[in-house]
């Protein structure tokens, strides 16, 4: 398929690698133009002029989206380079996974100011266009942990439910401006963050092989099966779909005994 996002203009957050990437690919193969941020320069101004030179509409910025500042500017210049935004999509997160008692002050800050302030700062700066604009679209990349809980990662989960209560309660504030505002909710995904995870244990084989078995097809998604999710809550094919969250897990969070 293509074109699906003709004419869309997409900021995305968190874009240098993992889910962001896929979905910044998936977005381009679909015809949108994207506006890239994310805080690993570097990367970012590698992926966005590989994409660039393969024919896309490409604007990139270096952001720390906990910054207000510096996200209003990336927008500004979104608009300079593209056209007035109609989508935004939330992806850059972090783990910040602790036992609650030993989880730091500097901890706790920095997995809401990622995950929660710098999500909120993103809608905050875009939402006036889309509004004046007559409407379009934000996707939170929330997580399974916006709903269930693993134990020992607190305080991520705490910051993803309160994402998906950002999502249900923007979604109800501007639904009549013509803005849909919804959540998809990964679960298990084969990024460096899911790496990372695995090599903070003790034997990272194991705990890759336990990870695993708890899925119901005995393997967890890759990101292009989150953009594909992303590409069809971001398009005009779902238009009535607001306020909500959808699961892509592989059927991971409804078994009761995992
Ligand atoms: N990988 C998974 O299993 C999984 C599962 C559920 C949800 N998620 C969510 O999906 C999103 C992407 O996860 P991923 O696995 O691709 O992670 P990742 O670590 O591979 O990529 C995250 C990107 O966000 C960027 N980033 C981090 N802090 C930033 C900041 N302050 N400002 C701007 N950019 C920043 C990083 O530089 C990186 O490029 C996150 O919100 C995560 O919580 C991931």
């Amino acid at each position: 398929m293509v074109n699906r996002l003709f004419n869309k203009r997409i900021l995305v957050t968190g874009a240098a690698q993992g889910i962001g990437l896929a979905i910044a690919k998936a977005c381009v193969a679909e015809g949108a133009s994207l506006f890239l941020v994310d805080i690993d320069g570097e990367r970012l101004a590698h992926e966005a002029e590989t994409l660039k030179a393969g024919g896309a509409n490409i604007g990139h910025q270096i952001v720390d989206i906990v910054d207000a500042a510096q996200v209003a500017s990336a927008v500004r210049r979104a608009g300079d380079e593209l056209g007035p935004l109609n989508a935004l999509i939330n992806n850059a997160g972090v783990n910040v996974f602790a036992e609650p008692l030993a989880t730091s002050d500097a901890d706790w800050q920095r997995c809401f100011d990622i995950n929660l302030k710098g999500a909120w700062n993103c809608c905050k700066a875009v939402l006036p266009g889309l509004i004046e604009q007559g409407g379009g679209a934000i996707l939170n990349i929330a997580s399974t942990h916006a709903f269930t809980i693993i134990p020992h990662t607190f305080p991520y989960p705490l910051a993803k439910h309160a994402l998906l209560g950002m999502t249900k309660s923007l979604g109800l504030e501007y639904a009549a401006r013509g803005v849909r505002v919804n959540a998809l909710a990964p679960g298990y995904v084969a990024t460096q963050k899911v790496i990372d995870y695995w090599n903070s244990f003790p034997d990272p084989e194991a705990a890759k092989a336990e990870t695993m078995k708890l899925h119901p097809g005995g393997r967890i998604a890759s990101p292009e099966e989150i953009a594909l999710a992303a590409v069809f809550m971001i398009s005009d094919e779902c238009p009535f779909m607001n306020a909500t969250c959808l699961t892509i897990d592989g059927g991971l969070s409804v078994q009761q005994h995992p």
